[in-house]
């Protein structure tokens, strides 16, 4: 754990050196839609918050770039149009009714609407090398983490999914891989980073999951190698998801056993389930080429738009329902356990 929390606190120093994109998507829609796991199902089983271009769809079709068709984007990067999501959070009140607990930017990344920040490392030492990671190719898609997960042994099968019990906006220490049991001043931050090889063949696979994979030894961050069955080095895709708990932090809020009032919409009350969904969108070959320049947050490469202008950008939900009333069940009858 030492060494994890020494790399993080690392990563929150970066030397200007450092390339890396990191910005801001606000979000596009929240509800019940997931065509990975559940193309052409409306509705999906639980609820989710979208972020990125407007091409998100019941059905997602591998072979038509997300480019193509859609006519916006929620980030920052004018150039991606790529779907990002993860679960939504609800506290769940001592009576047993639901609340959707709301999301907020990073510090210069306030958008109106929460959203993520996204980031995507192609190094961690000595700035980028050309060709030193591959971006993700047209039709690439994977999700990390199980929601059926609770269990810290399940959680461990993936690397680095956890939550930052925020002290204030700029904490980045003591990642945990389940929930906080106490209330955290500045909310909650999810972070949700993917594997980092891939077989070079595949832009998905049946599980979403198993055309990627981890470092054979290390991690990213200490250029662990890729394993031979993967030896394809991408990206480090990183989500950090904020969801301001600040309303709910009063004691006298939280259930009389002292335990934590929150609860993902799939009904997870520990925290391992903690999973995250990606469909590449990218312009041509824009990504890439941002990866192989040595471009720090700003890259002037990149075509941008303004917060103001990404927030623009929103999806109706395809199939009404209430998300944000006091709920006296989670979104789709979703059961806590
Ligand atoms: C979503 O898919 C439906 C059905 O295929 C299609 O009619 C609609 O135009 C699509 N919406 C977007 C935003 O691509
Ligand atoms: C349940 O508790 C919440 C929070 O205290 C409150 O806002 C809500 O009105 C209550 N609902 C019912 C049905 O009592």
């Amino acid at each position: 754990m030492v060494t994890k929390r020494l790399l993080v606190a690392l990563f929150a120093l970066l030397p200007p050196t450092q390339a890396l994109l990191r910005f801001s998507c606000s979000q596009l829609v929240v509800e019940r839609l997931d065509p990975l796991v559940n193309p052409g199902l409306s509705q999906s089983p639980h609820l989710h918050q979208i972020i990125g271009g407007n091409a998100f769809n019941i059905s997602m079709d591998p072979t038509v770039a997300p480019p193509d068709i859609a006519t916006c984007t929620t980030c920052t990067f004018a150039e991606d149009f790529s779907n990002y999501w993860t679960a939504t959070l609800y506290y769940r009140a001592k009576n047993g009714t639901f609340k959707r607990v709301p999301q907020k930017g990073n510090v210069n990344f306030e958008s109106s609407n929460g959203g993520m920040t996204v980031y995507y490392i192609p190094k961690n030492v000595n700035g980028a090398t050309p060709g030193a990671v591959t971006a993700f190719k047209k039709g690439f898609r994977m999700i990390v983490g199980n929601p059926t997960y609770r269990t810290e042994a399940q959680a461990k099968q993936f690397r680095q999914l956890t939550y930052t019990c925020l002290q204030d906006s700029m904490t980045r220490t003591g990642e945990t891989l389940y929930f906080p049991k106490k209330p955290c001043p500045a909310g909650i931050m999810v972070n949700v980073r993917f594997p980092t090889c891939w077989d070079g063949v595949n832009l998905d696979s049946p599980d979403h999951m198993s055309h990627v994979a981890y470092p054979s030894s290390g991690t990213f961050e200490s250029n662990g190698p890729c394993p031979s069955t993967h030896p394809v080095k991408l990206p480090q895709l990183f989500y950090e998801v904020i969801f301001d708990t600040t309303k709910f932090n009063d004691k006298s809020l939280w259930p009389d056993d002292g335990s934590q009032p929150f609860v993902w919409s799939f009904g997870d009350k520990t925290g391992y389930g903690n999973h995250g969904d990606y469909v590449f969108g990218w312009k041509g070959d824009a990504l890439q080429k941002a990866m192989d320049t040595n471009c720090n947050i700003n890259c002037p490469q990149l075509k941008t738009q303004s917060i103001a202008q990404a927030n623009k950008c929103v999806q109706s939900q395809k199939v009404k329902e209430d998300v944000d009333g006091w709920l006296s069940e989670l979104p789709g009858g979703m059961p806590v356990g």
